[in-house]
């Protein structure tokens, strides 16, 4: 069994996904072990202790630099014997420092079909905005590994989500997660997982 540490930062839909995910059996291979917030107030963190699942709270504003950051989030990873790391809505960036630690055992999923609408400065409802400003007829989600540049890792699973007319940025985010995000990152995290441990860790 993988071990899965989620990091949040916000309402934490994508992390709910994932623990239905785990009680419906899509993920199986892999058990969510931990859940770390940057942020005291992520309603993410009731879900997670709503499921008994343990909680921890690193805020970056209370560490000096990134380093320190990073290092106490390893640390806790560490502690907790964490196989498989899953940012969902994570609105921090990691740097290669943490990227190279766990190659190939990072995942984020993304509100836009990359390489649209991705990089440094698109996150959340800004993606939406953006994708309806150019016009853009389809939109999506997309799962992807994390290295050293801001959503450029491998991709493990994209799916795509057509435009309406009358999208407004929170009606498009409603229907992005709820058709594209909220189904495949679970799917990808169990096919993650299951690789993990065919692997034998
Ligand atoms: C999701 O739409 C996720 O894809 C996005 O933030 C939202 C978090 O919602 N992530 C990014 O934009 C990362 N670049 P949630 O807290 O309800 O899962």
């Amino acid at each position: 069994m993988v071990n899965i540490a989620v990091l949040v930062s916000g309402g934490g839909t994508n992390l709910q996904a994932l623990i239905d995910a785990e009680k419906s059996r899509i993920i199986k291979s892999g058990k969510i072990k931990l859940v770390i917030s940057n942020n005291y107030d992520a309603y993410a963190l009731e879900r997670a202790k709503n499921n008994k699942i343990k909680t921890s709270i690193i805020s970056k504003k209370e560490c000096v630099d990134q380093n320190q950051f990073e290092s106490k989030i390893i640390e806790e990873l560490k502690n907790n014997k964490i196989d498989l790391i899953v940012l969902a809505g994570f609105m921090c960036i990691l740097s290669e420092n943490f990227t190279k630690i766990y190659d190939h055992r990072i995942i984020n999923v993304h509100p836009s079909l990359i390489p649209s609408f991705c990089g440094e400065g698109y996150y959340g409802l800004k993606v939406h905005e953006c994708a309806l400003q150019k016009g853009v007829k389809v939109t999506g989600a997309t799962v992807h590994f994390v290295n050293e540049i801001p959503d450029g890792g491998e991709i493990i699973m994209q799916k795509a989500v057509k435009i309406l007319d009358n999208d407004t940025p929170k009606t498009l985010q409603k229907r992005v997660m709820r058709l594209a995000e909220w189904k495949i990152l679970p799917m990808s995290v169990e096919k993650v997982s299951k690789e993990i441990e065919s692997e034998g860790k």
